[in-house]
């Protein structure tokens, strides 16, 4: 071969927790655009499309993409920004109370977080006396970060990057990783470098939206090419163990459709397990999840919301009704994708990120409005992409549905709120 480039894509074969290789494929949705691409309005008819499919490891579980995307085509130019929902700005206070308070945290601690973004996180640990420093490989976003007082390197975290900060700045009584752990390829690599960079007695905080939630509500659309693994508590146990870590705590919480912090500590450190440990990995063991059947039935499920909300869509729009989409999540694009809507089903998408607006809604080309724009002429109807905000929307948007606005709830499956579901 003269000219080689080197393909983005790459096949999955072994399992990054344990080396496996005995896959039960779950699901396959095909080639699909980048969720978080947003085309500039006229860009050419053909965007990049990488393949996007779901697969589970029978020796531990993980729930793993079929194929990794190069992160330097996924992250170096990135424009997601964390919200500034309530909803996730309640939640970072809380998340770093419940640190503080589980696990001795005092003024002056040193805090650490990869895939920091713009440093929202962090200045909750500074707010409370901690020092900190964000790692984060998105150079724009880690700018913004130290543009606000919250230090940040723009690099990937790894073993070296873990070596450099401990030389420089010392090691860590926190390192957190608040959903990014899922975006990691060589776990195994972060694993050392936490191992490397935690105080004997140091906590590793890692938050990621919980398989077991996942599958029980049916949340195919947190599969996006960003999102390689999807993570049990057990598997998580598997992991950490192989690399002289434990899980010591875990918590669930109600972000992203049903998250987990779990809490790991080196295995010499002092932190005893909770026994919250392992009664949620006897949960997973009834809830199904080392069998075959139950990823089946999640397929099954996530085929009756492909059958149904197309339809659903398409029988107002032939009735005249006009819909919109609220939000412009990566997982709308995926919802998009999947279900095969488009332009000609959706009006536009209502977000109020500034980066998306003017532009196109990846795969479905839906413009992005901002809500002023909505306000103007609301449609009918609101599919509800952004639905980890249900509460959070429901509530800002009472207006609308008192007059006679309605949303659309993609999932667990379909279902159509109006004012009465409400005060109901
Ligand atoms: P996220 O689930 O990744 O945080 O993305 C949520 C998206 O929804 C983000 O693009 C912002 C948008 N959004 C709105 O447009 N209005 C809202 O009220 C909320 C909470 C989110
Ligand atoms: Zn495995």
């Amino acid at each position: 071969m003269t000219q080689e480039t080197k393909s983005p894509v790459r096949q999955v074969d072994n399992c990054r927790v344990c080396g496996g290789t005995d896959w039960q494929q779950v699901v396959s949705f095909g080639p699909l655009p980048l969720a978080n691409s947003f085309l500039e309005p006229g860009s050419p008819d053909e965007e990049p499309r990488f393949p996007l499919g779901v697969m589970s490891c029978r020796d531990c579980r993980l729930m793993t993409l079929t194929h990794t995307v190069d992160p330097e085509v996924l992250y170096r130019t990135y424009y997601y920004v964390t919200s500034d929902s309530q909803t996730i700005s309640q939640h970072m206070r809380y998340v770093a109370d419940l640190c503080i308070e589980r696990f001795a945290l005092t003024e002056g601690s040193f805090v650490v977080e990869m895939g920091s973004n713009t440093g929202q996180q962090l200045a909750a640990f500074q707010d409370s006396g901690m020092r900190t420093l964000g790692v984060d490989p998105a150079r724009s976003l880690a700018a913004v970060a130290n543009e606000r007082g919250v230090e940040t390197l723009p690099d990937f975290f790894a073993a070296d990057t873990a070596r450099r900060i401990v030389k420089e700045y010392g090691r860590a009584q926190l390192i957190l990783g608040r959903h990014v752990f899922a975006h990691i390829d060589d776990v195994a690599e972060i694993a050392v470098g936490v191992r490397e960079l935690l105080e004997p007695s140091g906590v590793f905080a890692v938050e990621v939206p919980y398989a077991l939630d996942m599958l029980e509500r049916n949340e195919f659309d947190t599969v996006y090419h960003e999102h390689l693994s999807y993570y049990a508590v057990d598997t998580f146990a598997t992991l950490f163990e192989r690399h002289g870590l434990r899980v010591v705590d875990v918590e669930r919480v109600a972000v992203h459709g049903g998250s987990v912090i779990v809490f790991v500590s080196r295995d010499d450190a002092p932190w005893e397990p909770r026994p919250v440990v392992a009664e949620l990995r006897q949960l997973e063991r009834e809830s199904g999840l080392f069998e075959d059947s139950t990823y089946e039935e999640f397929a099954r499920r996530v085929d009756h919301i492909r059958d149904t909300l197309p339809p659903l869509v398409r029988g107002l729009v032939a009735d005249g009704k006009r819909v919109a989409g609220y939000g412009a999540p990566a997982k709308g694009s995926t919802m998009v994708g999947v279900c095969g809507l488009d332009a000609k089903d959706l009006e536009f998408c209502l977000d109020t990120t500034d980066l998306k607006q003017g532009r196109l809604q990846p795969g479905s080309r839906v413009p992005v409005h901002s809500p002023e724009q909505a306000a103007q002429n609301p449609p009918d109807y609101y599919l509800l992409f952004a639905w980890n905000y249900t509460n959070e929307i429901l509530a800002k948007e009472r207006a609308f549905l008192e007059n006679g606005g309605r949303f659309i709830v993609p999932v667990p499956e379909p279902r159509i709120v109006s004012l009465a579901d409400l005060d109901g």
